[in-house]
C-alpha cells in the first residue's frame, strides 16, 4: 500500500501519454494550441512502462490513460498490451475524445480495457463542432454507439459552459434514459490555457441538479465509492445514469487517492498543484529503480492535506491538455 502523509491510500495513477490533441476544446486550450512538448521531452513508451511498473509495485492498482488525446500517439495499443501484463494492476481505463478509437475497439475489448470516459460536450452537431473547433461530431457519435453495442462501460464527460451547452443538460439526460451508459456534468475549471481571470462559476453542482430536477422530478441517488469524484443519480425509467463532478465548488481532497504524471514525466500530487516532481530526469539519470521509487514516495509524504483550497484561488494559465485532467 502507498500511504501519503495524511493517511490516504494512493492507488490510482493518471498517466498522460501525450499533451497533443486533434481537437481544440474551448475549456482546454486556445485555438492556436499550447506550447506542446518536443518529442525528446516526452517520456518514451519504455520510460512510461518503467514508471508504470514502479508505481504498481508500490501499490497503484488502477491506471487511467489520459492526454491530450491518447490515441494521437503511435504505439498506444502496444503500450496497453504491455502494462496489461503487470501483476497487481487491476484496472486500466482511458479518457479520450473518441475521435480515433474506432479501429481499436475490438482490440481494447480483447485486452479487457472497457472502461472508457469520453469528453463529449454536446449532442448537437453544430454546438459540438463549435466547442471543439473541429468537425468530428459524426465519427465520435458513431464510436460511442459502437462501444455501447460492445458492452463497454462508457461515461460521457460534459463540461457545462454557460451560454454554450446548457441546453444539452436535458438532452443528455434523455440520451441516458434510452441507453445504458452514464453522463457526468463537470463544473468548468480554470484550465483553458489562456484565462487570466478568476472563474465565476454560474453552473455549479447545485444549479445543475436543480435544473435536472425541475424537468425530471425526484432523483434517485446511486451509491459510489468514497474516492469517486462524481455524485451519481438516476432519473425515473432510465437505462443509464448521470453524475455531477463538482470539481470547482467542492473539494474531494479528504478522500483523494490519485497521483498524476504528465507526458513530460512531471509528477503532480494534486490536480491543482503548482509544483511538479521531474520523474523524467530521474528516469534518465538513474538506472536504479529504487531511487525512482524513493523520490515518488518522498513526494507523496509532502502532500497538501487540502491542495484544492491551497491553490484554488491562484489565477492560472495552465491548460488541461498539459495536465491530463
Ligand atoms: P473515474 O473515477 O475512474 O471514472 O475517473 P474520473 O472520473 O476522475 O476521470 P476523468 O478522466 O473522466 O475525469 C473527469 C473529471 O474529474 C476531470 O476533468 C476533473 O474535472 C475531475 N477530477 C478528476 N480528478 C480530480 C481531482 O483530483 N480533483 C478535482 N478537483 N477534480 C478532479
Ligand atoms: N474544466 C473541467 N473539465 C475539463 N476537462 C478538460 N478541461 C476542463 C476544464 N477546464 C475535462 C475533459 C476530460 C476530462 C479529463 O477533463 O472533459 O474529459
Ligand atoms: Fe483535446 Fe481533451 Fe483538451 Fe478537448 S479536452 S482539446 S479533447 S485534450
Amino acid at each position: 500500500m502507498l500511504i501519503d502523509n495524511h493517511g490516504r491510500n494512493i492507488n490510482y495513477l493518471r498517466l498522460s501519454v501525450t499533451d497533443n490533441c486533434n481537437l481544440r476544446c474551448q475549456y482546454c486550450m486556445p485555438e492556436e494550441g499550447v506550447n506542446f512538448a518536443h518529442k525528446k521531452d516526452l517520456l518514451t513508451w519504455e520510460e512510461m512502462y518503467t514508471l508504470a511498473k514502479a508505481f504498481v509495485e508500490m501499490g497503484i492498482n488502477k491506471i487511467r490513460i489520459t492526454g491530450g488525446e491518447p490515441f494521437v500517439r503511435k504505439g498506444l495499443i502496444e503500450f496497453l498490451e504491455k502494462i496489461n501484463q503487470l501483476t497487481n494492476l487491476e484496472e486500466i481505463s482511458i479518457t479520450t475524445n473518441a475521435t480515433l478509437i474506432g479501429p481499436h475497439i475490438a482490440q481494447l475489448k480483447k485486452l479487457g480495457i472497457t472502461t472508457i470516459n469520453v469528453s463529449f460536450d454536446s449532442l448537437d452537431k453544430a454546438r459540438f463542432n463549435h466547442i471543439t473547433r473541429r468537425d468530428q461530431f459524426d465519427v465520435v457519435m458513431a464510436n460511442i454507439y459502437q462501444m455501447m453495442e460492445e458492452g463497454f462501460d462508457v461515461k460521457l464527460n460534459c463540461v457545462v459552459m454557460d451560454g454554450k451547452n446548457t441546453d444539452d443538460i436535458i438532452s443528455f439526460i434523455k440520451f441516458v434514459q434510452k441507453h445504458p451508459i452514464s453522463v457526468r456534468f463537470l463544473e468548468e475549471m480554470p484550465f483553458n490555457g489562456q484565462s487570466n481571470e478568476k472563474p465565476v462559476l454560474k453552473w455549479d453542482y447545485i444549479s445543475i441538479i436543480e435544473h435536472i430536477k425541475s424537468e425530471f422530478g425526484d432523483l434517485e441517488r446511486l451509491p459510489a465509492p468514497p474516492t469517486s469524484t462524481s455524485l451519481n443519480y438516476k432519473v425515473k425509467n432510465a437505462k443509464g445514469s448521470f453524475g455531477v463532478i463538482p470539481s470547482y465548488s467542492r473539494t474531494f481532497c479528504g478522500t483523494c487517492n490519485r497521483v498524476r504524471v504528465s507526458a513530460k514525466g512531471e509528477m503532480q500530487t494534486c490536480l491543482y498543484a503548482t509544483e511538479t516532481i521531474d520523474l523524467k530526469s530521474l528516469l534518465r539519470e538513474y538506472t536504479n529503480i529504487s531511487e525512482l521509487k524513493f523520490s515518488i514516495y518522498t513526494a507523496l509524504q509532502a502532500r497538501h492535506k487540502d491542495g484544492f483550497e491551497a491553490e484554488k484561488g491562484s489565477v492560472t494559465k495552465k491548460s488541461m491538455t498539459l495536465i491530463g485532467g
